[in-house]
């Protein structure tokens, strides 16, 4: 196995999260790319595994944590590590040493770059992005976040450990109108989708449906509502992990397009 540096040749594989043969990734729009675009320049740092016939199997995405959707000082924050585990394209890449693989490369390289230290976020769940994985490569609990858990491994002594930055508001009602309003930051491809298809999905209700995007690449914008990726309903949260289907969307705008035709909009 082989740890490579993001290269021109793979780089709509990496936009994809090496999902190129999925229908989803189709609707991912272009924002990740927009994203890749303003933090290369910010110090993004990505890497990918290989297998030893080059094919590459597992990615990792780390930012300095001054630019991520979590607050902190002179860390790095892991926002993405992903092996390949579908059987589908390139198929299952998982449990073969590229995770760790990858977390060691991200942390050498973290601390080469002058770190203080590596922060991640993993869930409490045993699914999905778990917690207990960078727990067993010695990450320690720094915040917690309802079932999202933010994790570190310190480096130096005078590190301090990072914050999740919590929800402080919500979007408010339109008079009159249904209000779909969609939080995007760039870096998941997943909730991009959720981006994507929410705004196509409020164009079908012409100006029955006021959509609003607002954009959290910006941090400043990030710290006023609290909220990196989210989509809102009339003021009411949307599940977005995993993205729910264009047509789920659709329908929870249109049950609420049809409530506001009724007259009883509440
Ligand atoms: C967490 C994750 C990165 C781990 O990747 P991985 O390549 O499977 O990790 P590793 O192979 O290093 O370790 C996984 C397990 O395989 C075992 N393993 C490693 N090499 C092995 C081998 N050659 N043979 C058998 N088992 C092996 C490890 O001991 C480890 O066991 P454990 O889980 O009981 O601790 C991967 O499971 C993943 O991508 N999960 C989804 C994460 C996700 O949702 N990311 C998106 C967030 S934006």
């Amino acid at each position: 196995m082989k740890i490579l540096d993001l290269a021109p040749e793979p780089y709509s594989l990496y936009l994809q999260c090496l999902e190129d043969w999925s229908d989803e990734m189709k609707d991912a729009g272009n924002k990740k790319d927009l994203w890749f675009k303003a933090m290369e320049k910010n110090g993004l740092r990505v890497k990918l595994a290989a297998n030893d016939d080059g094919v590459v199997g597992g990615m990792i995405q780390y930012i300095p944590i001054e630019r991520s959707h979590v607050e902190g000082d002179g860390l790095y924050f892991i926002s993405c590590i992903w092996v390949h585990g579908h059987k589908q394209g390139r198929g299952d890449f998982q449990k073969r040493g590229m995770g760790a693989a990858l977390l060691n490369a991200a942390e050498e390289d973290a601390r080469a770059l002058g770190a203080k230290g590596i922060a991640a976020w993993g869930l409490s769940l045993p699914f999905w992005m778990k917690a207990s994985w960078f727990k067993k490569h010695g990450y320690v609990q720094a915040d917690k976040d309802g079932i999202a858990v933010l994790l570190w491994k310190r480096f130096s002594d005078d590190a301090e450990p990072p914050r999740w930055i919590k929800q402080v508001r919500k979007p408010v009602l339109v008079p009159g109108k249904v209000a779909v309003t969609s939080f995007v930051n760039g870096w998941c491809p997943a909730q991009n989708i959720v981006y994507e298809r929410a705004k196509r999905a409020s164009a079908e209700f012409g100006d029955a449906v006021v959509f609003t995007e607002i954009g959290t690449m910006d941090k400043a914008t990030m710290r006023e509502w609290g909220l990196s990726d989210a989509l809102f309903i009339d003021g009411k949260f949307v599940r977005t992990g995993p993205p729910p289907s264009y047509e789920k969307i659709r329908k929870l705008i249109g049950t609420r397009v049809k409530k506001l035709k009724a007259g009883y909009k509440k």
